[in-house]
């Protein structure tokens, strides 16, 4: 009885949403334009078992786009993805388009999961804007120049760590990267085992593991997420779950602990406390606050341990960025901020390993509000409740002769 109940739960869905999908593909698209182009699809899995790495799909992305072009269509597990494949492509949709294509995806893991405050998972609309012009009052340019003491320091610690125990430079470039509690919160780290940290690096990974396309069923076929818990192939909700509860301490967690300095009076001055004083909404503080440091820490990090490999692949050019530091600080003292307009080299370097070992080879992926015809293929209006088109740009493609 148990296993029949299970196999209904598990075929209705199916049923159901194709049934809905014949329906709703002859009303949106009543010319019949065709989609993108892409590879062929099995039925069900789509194009999953064509992805050499789910880890690292834009590679196999780079590969399809030789014989399908810049603008490719593919599905994983019925999650319908639109790869823009070319510099050309990302502008036009992205950029001059991008009153209809700067919305985001609602993906079921990440609201299960208690991720959907990120400010990079909001919907476009109202509420997106006011989070965004919050962000801006708290980290524009002028506002960042507040931190600089907080970013200087860091940085010092962690050459002077380098210095002291070489080997284990990721853990320095970890270490230095949380000074994003500091700025973020005023909140002065653990060397070890740091309780803040820890649960934002246990949320983190939990996001990652679960959000990429084919990383869960949820996602693709998002009626899944009412699946009792008892059922077979229901794991994922547990695992939401658990990480909802570090979401929640994530964004509750500092915030109280600003608060409390604040009504003792000793708050060193922060994103949290400044957005307090200028009583912002409590919501907005804490999405905007815990954005901040959950960005920053994994893309700050990944920037910097690519920065220190390049020194390694590339000698001659550490030698000429030495040569410049050596020439503009006399070999006499560290570099500062000040120092900043005259290191040209250093500059173009560190920008160069930007482009070179890319972050976020994806991007974070967009949605568009309303469905749109490009050179005469149908892009379909994304909807969140439904399995619709999710668009990424390959940057990794678009920047090329990176390390992959
Ligand atoms: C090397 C460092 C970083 C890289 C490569 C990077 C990359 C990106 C990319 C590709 C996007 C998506 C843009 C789009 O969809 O159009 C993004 C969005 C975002 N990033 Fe970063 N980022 C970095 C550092 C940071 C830092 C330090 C912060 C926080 C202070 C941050 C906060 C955000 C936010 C909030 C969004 C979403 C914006 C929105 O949807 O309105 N990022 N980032």
């Amino acid at each position: 009885m148990l296993y029949f109940r299970a196999a209904i739960a598990i075929i209705a869905p199916f049923i159901l949403l194709t049934l809905k999908s014949l329906i709703r593909k002859r009303r949106e698209n009543p010319a019949g334009l065709p989609l993108p182009p892409g590879p062929p699809r099995l039925p069900i899995v789509g194009n999953l078992f064509g992805v050499k790495d789910l880890g690292r799909q834009w590679l196999t992305y780079a590969d399809w786009s030789k014989k399908y072009g810049d603008l490719l269509y593919v599905e994983i597990f019925g999650q319908k993805l639109l790869v823009l494949n070319s510099e050309k492509v990302a502008e036009e949709l992205l950029d001059k388009r991008s009153q209809n294509y700067s919305d985001r995806p609602q993906v079921p893991m990440v609201t299960l999961m208690g991720w959907e405050f990120n400010v990079g998972f909001l919907q476009y609309g109202p509420s997106w804007r006011k989070h965004r012009k919050a962000m801006h009052q708290a980290l524009n340019l002028q506002a960042m120049l507040n931190y600089r003491h907080i970013q200087l320091n860091s940085v010092r610690q962690l050459v002077r760590n380098i210095l002291q125990v070489p080997d284990e430079m990721e853990a320095h470039i970890r270490t230095q990267v949380l000074c994003h509690l500091t700025l973020v919160y005023g909140y002065k780290m653990e060397p070890r085992n740091d309780l803040f940290a820890s649960i934002a690096d246990r949320a983190s990974d939990m996001l990652a593991n679960s959000f990429f396309p084919g990383a869960a069923l949820v996602n693709a076929f998002p009626v899944f997420q009412y699946l009792p818990e008892w059922c077979p192939g229901a794991g994922f909700k547990k695992y939401a779950q658990q990480c909802r509860k570090l979401t929640r301490k994530l964004r509750d967690l500092p915030y109280e602990y600003v608060q409390k300095q604040m009504a003792e009076g000793i708050a060193p001055h922060s994103v949290v406390s400044e957005m307090l004083e200028h009583n912002e909404e409590e919501v907005v503080i804490k999405s905007v606050a815990g954005t901040t440091y959950a960005a920053a820490v994994e893309t700050s990090s990944s920037a910097l341990s690519a920065f220190m490999m390049a020194m390694i692949i590339f000698p001659s050019v550490q030698e000429k960025a030495q040569a410049e530091i050596d020439r503009i600080t006399g070999g006499s003292r560290l570099p500062d901020f000040s120092d900043r307009d005259d290191m040209v080299y250093m500059e173009a370097t560190y920008r160069e390993v930007l482009r070179w070992s890319q972050v976020t080879p994806l991007g974070v992926p967009h949605f568009t509000t309303n469905s749109d015809i490009y050179n005469g293929y149908f892009i379909p209006k994304g909807e969140p409740s439904r399995v619709t088109t999710t668009i990424y740009a390959n940057i990794k493609l678009i920047l090329p002769f990176g390390q992959t």
